[in-house]
């Protein structure tokens, strides 16, 4: 068990998502360099968030954005395709959704038992595949999100969800007309659980949102909104970490000094970086350290090297702590799920806190995915 090791695993689980453009990217030591026919790289955590913050110059519904993917599959307004005033007051309205009690209580309802039967099953020394169970839990956040009933919640909603962002890659920027029609089928078909639970009372999160004053299509766009970013990233990160807890010996350190929770949770964030990348598209023209960029060009914000940048995983020391979570982008489109991920990360992980012998049984990482991840993550008490 070491740090190296931890290391070694987590590069072969973004070497089996993206085998040709993770060593291309890593390879690239300048902090901002043009790459044809892909955009400009940005790899310095100062650089990105200035870029982020940075409204007038930058935006994510122009040429190469995320808006070029997500726009005719789920219209002009999912809050990842917005901008200006009409975004933050889409923010506005739902922050209320994001707040601690209602996240608190959310993540309990949908997560509470299975986060019980989780430790349990561990202190009875049983396998475990922290991968399943984290495809169950975020299922179960994302049906409350959208309204399905409890009935129809299962791992079949992940897979269905991940099918459309593993249409997704660096160097095709938008969907083909093939995989537009799969990704709307599959969206209109949760939209339309959405709608029926807009309809009804306060009880599901799209009835809450009408009472909360958005109207249909602004609760719906959220609705894609959450679908799209909340549930990948979520399972992602949980195995993950699990595994760099383990793998570097940090699990049982943590368990008997609770106190470094949450810088280990922050530093997992930093090395980890969940969402590696987020895009822009150049609207005015702007130099980013040193190199000219013009309007319509490509901007890819590589916040996975930025944070790798400041060293290992080390809680002891925490360099996250200077990162001002990076890893959830900065400025305007600051990921508005952050208390929910948290909320749903600390429940698991307080979960394998109660055994922390765990040793890692088996595991495999996903293949050709957008999101870095493992396809399964089996773990035991040693
Ligand atoms: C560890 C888990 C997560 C990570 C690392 C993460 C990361 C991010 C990042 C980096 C962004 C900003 C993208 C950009 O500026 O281009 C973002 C935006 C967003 N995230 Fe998250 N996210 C996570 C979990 C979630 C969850 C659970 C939800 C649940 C609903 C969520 C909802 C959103 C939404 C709605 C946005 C768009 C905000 C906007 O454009 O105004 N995220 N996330």
């Amino acid at each position: 068990m070491s740090i190296a090791s931890a290391t070694r695993w987590e590069q072969r689980v973004l070497r089996a998502a993206h085998p040709i453009a993770f060593p291309l990217l890593s390879a690239i030591r300048s902090p901002v360099r043009r790459i044809p026919g892909l955009g400009v790289l940005v790899k310095d955590a100062d650089l990105l968030r200035a870029t982020l913050l940075d409204t007038e110059g930058f935006t994510k519904n122009g040429p190469g954005a995320p808006s070029d993917l997500w726009t005719p599959v789920l219209g002009p307004s999912v809050l990842l395709n917005m901008e200006g005033a009409e975004h933050a007051a889409l923010r506005r309205k739902l922050g209320p959704l994001f707040a601690p009690a209602f996240v608190d209580a959310l993540v309990a309802e949908s997560l509470g038992a299975a986060t019980r039967d989780l430790a349990d099953a561990l202190a009875r020394g049983e396998r475990v595949d922290l991968v399943a169970h984290s495809r169950r839990g975020a299922s179960a956040v994302i049906a409350r999100l959208v309204g399905l009933d409890e009935r129809v919640i299962d791992d079949e909603l992940f897979a269905r969800v991940s099918r459309v962002t593993g249409f997704v890659t660096l160097a095709r920027p938008r969907l083909t007309p093939r995989q537009l029609g799969i990704a709307r089928g599959i969206l209109a078909e949760l939209g339309e659980h959405a709608r029926r639970a807009y309809a009804g009372d306060e009880s599901t999160v799209p009835g809450r949102m009408r009472a909360l004053g958005l109207d249909e299509r602004e609760a719906l766009g959220a609705v894609g909104a959450f679908v799209l970013t909340g549930t990948e990233t979520i399972v992602s990160y949980v195995p993950r970490l699990a595994a760099i807890l383990i793998d570097s010996g940090w699990l049982p350190r943590l368990a008997a000094s609770p106190e470094q929770v949450d810088a280990a949770v922050a530093e997992g964030l930093r090395v980890t970086t969940p969402s590696p990348m987020m895009l822009r598209s150049v609207v005015q023209p702007r130099t980013i350290g040193g190199v000219a960029v013009r309007p319509g060009e490509r901007i890819l914000l590589g916040t996975y090297w930025a944070n790798r940048a400041l060293g290992e995983f080390d809680p002891a020391t925490n360099p996250a702590a200077q990162l001002k979570q990076l890893w959830f982008g900065a400025g305007s489109h600051f990921c508005l799920g952050a208390p929910l991920a948290m909320a749903q990360i600390r429940l698991t992980l307080d979960a394998l806190l109660g055994t922390p012998t765990l040793r890692v049984v088996s595991r495999r990482p996903s293949r050709g995915v957008l999101i870095p991840s493992y396809a399964s993550l089996v773990v035991e008490r040693s």
